[in-house]
């Protein structure tokens, strides 16, 4: 016990004793206390550019709502027919089609009150070998087309506060395949 004590001491002494005989040593000392500053700056910004650059990057790491929906087996209908979040909210939501045959694709497509056949139509107009959505003031957000047995996301902000419908554009499939997404204030 009382052993450690010189030896505790003696160490201190050699501490001191090496600090006050090599200057060059504490100059060093500032200059590694110096080091840690840096990180916060690089840290702000790398913050800085993401919410110019791309929000929806820079969203992930705060605040984001997860929403999952999928698609039923082989029928034309989402697992969900309801999902709520609040508005302003950053919202990452997966979609995941659980059909198995190519003929069947789905997507995950939230349109403004009322305008589901609209959007609809023109995406089997003009989006007929993409997505089967055109991006659009009608269209809010919108997960891609999955094939069979594969995910699509989508990030976006909720909307004003209301009820959203959300469908799947595939040709025949939206007055069935559909679903409310309720924004609460
Ligand atoms: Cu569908």
């Amino acid at each position: 016990m009382r052993t450690e004590i010189p030896i505790a001491l003696a160490a201190a002494v050699l501490a001191f004793g090496c600090g006050k005989d090599s200057s060059p040593t504490q100059q060093a000392q500032p200059a590694v206390s110096a080091a840690p500053p840096p990180p916060p700056p690089a840290a702000s910004s790398a913050a800085a550019p993401a919410p110019s650059a791309a929000p929806s990057a820079a969203a992930p790491s705060k605040d984001v709502v997860e929403l999952s929906i999928a698609s039923v087996g082989e029928q034309m209908a989402f697992d969900k027919k309801k999902l709520t979040v609040a508005t302003g909210a950053t919202v990452h939501l997966v979609f995941k089609s659980n059909s198995t045959q190519n003929v069947l694709m789905h997507n995950w497509v939230l349109v403004k009150p009322g305008k589901e056949a609209a959007v609809a139509a023109e995406g089997l107009e003009k989006a007929a070998k993409g997505d089967y959505v055109v991006p659009g003031p009608d269209v809010i957000a919108f997960a891609p087309l999955a094939k069979p047995g594969a995910t699509t996301e989508v990030t976006f902000t909720a909307p004003a506060p209301g009820k959203y419908p959300y469908i799947c554009t595939f040709p025949g499939h939206y007055i069935m395949m559909k679903g409310v997404l309720t924004v609460t204030p």
